[in-house]
């Protein structure tokens, strides 16, 4: 039996934890660091996933077959890079490969000289010609930072004003880091985000799913990580999914390779469906968060086999779905996006699993004497499935209700574009 490391600790770790469970091939699965949810699933391993060295060595002394790699932080840091010098099998992208998501610039250039369809841009290093450039088009705009910024570096000015401030911010005082500005054409229309497993030259999609970026009801209040996620869409229909693999996806993986630096690993496409067709947003080096929680539970096929074809270069097994509906709520400590409490316990977590159609998936959880506590901003993922969407909607909205704990929102609209 494999034993295989996950690098991470959020909802998405604890999906990928889950996977791997129910793999045929797995026997042992260490995660660092894991969580309190992850814990019941997995050895936790109290290593960060930036402590890339640490974690080597941690895989060369335990006789790990298999690394699979959550955030992108750890991809950028050149984890996959350090593990395949060591010999050590691993699911995840290349430092290089992981640019795609580490810079934005790069992403644009990419798509620019594929012919993938994207909004318009330019980018600048010097403050005074950027300005001058917003200043001659037209309002909102759209405001880039080129480095990772833990999903705060995309900023939409309303008026001249505020794209100014946004750019001394980002190009003077250095806020986000030293860095570009990429300066965007603003789209509009229902983004969705297409996941597709990628071995460097072959593409194999997953379904698409959509997350709820603002924190409230009525997609009002302030950006977050994703409150909630569903899948299918029905507003993408099969020639958009055509579209998508064909002018996004696969060129994106030729271009990588035709670049010097193929993909391997989790090729995420964040999408527009915009009036003149479908263009992307951004593209992620790795499974997304929250939308991996409500895509893996649908996944029939053992995920070790896909790992490992993609980690080895091997002959892909044929992947099977389940054809479900799935939908995903998130739990967020009162507060986040801003300051949050932490330490309050979590009742009802048995009762709201008893239900088969249920999984939870742990974001932000400790454990404190025997208690299962909040830790984190989003705390829990409660996901629900069913043969439609109306009934994953109700599985997961049901369960979130059995949670008991004094601290924690959610929104109760998820999926509300759809039903
Ligand atoms: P990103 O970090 O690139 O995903 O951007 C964060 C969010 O900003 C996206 O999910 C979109 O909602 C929005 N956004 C980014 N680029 C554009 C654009 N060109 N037009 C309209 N909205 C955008
Ligand atoms: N859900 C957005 C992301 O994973 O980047």
């Amino acid at each position: 039996m494999k034993k295989v490391l996950v690098v991470g600790g959020g909802g998405r770790c604890h999906a990928i934890v889950d996977a791997l469970s129910r793999s045929s091939e797995v026997g042992k699965i260490y995660c660092a660091p894991g969580n309190a949810g992850i814990a019941a699933q997995a050895e936790c391993v109290p290593l960060k996933d930036t402590q890339v060295e640490e974690l080597k060595e941690f895989a060369l002394e335990n006789g790990i077959d298999l690394t699979v790699v959550g955030p992108e932080v750890a991809l950028a840091a050149g984890i996959a890079d350090v593990f395949s010098a060591a010999g050590l099998r691993i699911f995840g992208p290349s430092k290089a490969a992981a640019t795609i998501e580490s810079s934005k610039d790069f992403a644009k250039r990419l798509m620019a000289k594929y012919d993938i369809p994207t909004a318009a841009f330019e980018t600048f290093e010097d403050y005074d010609k950027a300005l001058e450039y917003v200043r001659k088009g037209s309002l909102p705009v759209v405001l880039k930072y080129d480095g990772l910024a833990a999903g705060k570096g995309v900023v939409i000015p309303e008026t001249f004003e505020e794209a100014e401030a946004t750019l001394k911010d980002m190009l003077l005082d250095d806020k986000f880091g030293k860095g570009k500005v990429v300066v965007e054409e603003f789209l509009t229309g229902p983004e969705f985000s297409f996941m597709c497993f990628v071995d460097g030259t072959e593409v194999y999609p997953m379904a698409v799913s959509q997350d709820h970026k603002r924190a409230y009801e009525g997609d009002k209040g302030p950006n977050t990580g994703g409150m909630g996620a569903y899948s299918p869409l029905p507003f993408v229909t099969d020639e958009d999914m055509e579209y998508a693999m064909e002018k996004v996806m696969k060129p994106a993986a030729a271009g990588m390779i035709a670049e010097g630096c193929p993909f391997k690993g989790v090729l995420y496409g964040g999408l527009m469906k915009t009036p003149s067709g479908i263009k992307v947003i951004e593209f992620n080096c790795r499974f997304g968060d929250p939308e991996t929680e409500v895509i893996l539970p649908l996944l029939e096929s053992d995920i070790y086999d896909i790992f490992s074809a993609v980690a080895d270069g091997t002959p892909m097994p044929e992947i099977r779905w389940k054809a479900d509906a799935s939908m995903g709520f998130v739990m967020a400590s009162k507060g986040y996006p801003g300051s949050y409490g932490k330490g309050f316990v979590i009742d009802g977590l048995e009762e709201a699993l008893s239900d088969p159609a249920v999984r939870i998936y742990h974001m932000g959880t400790a454990l404190k004497d025997g208690d299962v506590v909040t830790s984190g901003g989003r705390v829990l993922m409660v996901v629900g499935s069913g043969s439609s969407l109306r009934q994953a909607h109700d599985t997961a909205l049901k369960a979130v209700e059995k949670i008991r704990c004094e601290n924690l929102f959610y929104r109760r609209d998820i999926g509300w574009r759809v039903l």
